[in-house]
């Protein structure tokens, strides 16, 4: 039915917004097969049938924000707050690297205990000791200045979702002092600065409409990110949104495959929060164009209290149990995980 819609998607990347509307809003399984097939092709032609990973710390899980959809928000009193120091932070990458990772991905809440000297001495640390491996930081906003200096001390990639590109619906999931537009300086800080930059946005979270999906869609085309990571929104308990539904598998997936036509070399993980919401999500993920996986290196003693949204996955396992699980899971459906930096094909 959509055949048509999705061959021009495959041909010239981007489709006119009614279309996309129309596609989005009216597509059948059949639809959803030739795109994914179509999408695999575009995954196939700039990185094989590589699944890079990311090795996933989490280093704090205290938050000056308040997002009303996250777990770790400020407001949230039943969290046990944590962070790591840089001694557990390269515990951590030591034992990343000697299970293969060469991507090492520092994530928390947007934590003062992380200034920038702070961060860059640990940055330094790592790219020092680790000279064949690139760092990823996921810290939330910060000024330029900051994104610089950490650039300075060797960081290469930075991710931070937009979460929703429309103005009135990203005032419905943040309080009043957080903006979209500081949200979208600072990514355009970090593209200019030389970062390779990841966005992303939940899938089926409170009030989203189709409209928002393809404000979604047209702001990651305009931006140009190296990376795109979506997931489904799950709701918390603790959190004002613990009532609303959670976004579903095939929605996510379809985006996953809609966001690789239209972006053939980005790096597209197949998130934790896909499979979370259903086994073998993040396998069904890599079929629909997804070429990352994040597994947890998180010491297993925090990792209950980086709880983002309920029942995430792998809060549990050692951290090789779930890489060896993975890769099989992976090698499964014919995909072999890499033990590479997994760059940009541009960068
Ligand atoms: N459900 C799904 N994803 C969530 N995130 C935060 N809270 C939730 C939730 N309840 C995502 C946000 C954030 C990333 C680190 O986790 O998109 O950018």
């Amino acid at each position: 039915m959509m055949k048509n819609l999705i061959d021009k998607l495959y041909d010239e990347r981007t489709l006119p917004r009614e279309e996309m509307r129309t596609l989005l809003e009216n597509y059948t399984p059949e639809d959803r097969e030739y795109l994914f097939a179509l999408a695999r092709r575009r995954q196939l032609q700039y990185y094989g049938n590589k699944v890079f990973t990311r090795g996933l710390i989490e280093i704090s899980n205290y938050c000056k924000n308040d997002c009303i959809y996250c777990g770790i928000r400020r407001s949230n009193r039943n969290v046990q707050r944590y962070h790591l120091n840089k001694e557990d932070i390269l515990e951590c990458c030591k034992a990343g690297y000697e299970w293969g990772f060469r991507t090492f991905v520092m994530q928390g809440g947007e934590d003062g205990k992380y200034t920038d000297d702070y961060m860059c001495d640990i940055i330094s640390a790592i790219k020092s000791q680790y000279p064949d491996c690139a760092v990823t930081l996921s810290l939330g906003e910060r000024s330029r200045e900051s994104y610089q200096r950490m650039f300075d001390a060797g960081a290469d990639r930075y991710l931070l979702r937009h979460e929703t590109a429309t103005e009135s619906h990203y005032s419905r999931l943040h309080p009043e002092d957080q903006l979209l537009s500081t949200r979208i300086k600072c990514l355009y800080d970090l593209k200019d600065i030389g970062y390779q930059v990841g966005t992303g946005f939940m899938v089926g979270s409170p009030y989203q409409t189709t409209d928002n999906l393809l404000n979604d869609l047209e702001f990651i085309q305009k931006l140009q990110p190296e990376m795109i990571g979506i997931g489904p929104f799950i709701s918390h308990k603790d959190t004002p949104f613990k009532d609303c539904a959670n976004g579903t598998v095939g929605m996510t997936l379809f985006l996953m495959g809609i966001l690789r036509l239209m972006n053939p070399k980005a790096l597209i993980p197949a998130t934790t929060a896909l499979g979370t919401i259903q086994d073998g999500g993040r396998e069904l993920g890599v079929l629909a164009g997804a070429n990352v996986v994040m597994p947890n290196l998180s010491p297993v003693d925090v990792r209950k209290k980086y709880m983002l949204y309920d029942n995430k996955l792998c809060t549990g396992d050692e951290a090789a149990e779930s890489c060896a699980v993975l890769k099989a899971r992976m090698e499964r459906i014919g995909y072999q995980v890499v033990s590479e930096r997994g760059d940009h094909v541009d960068k």
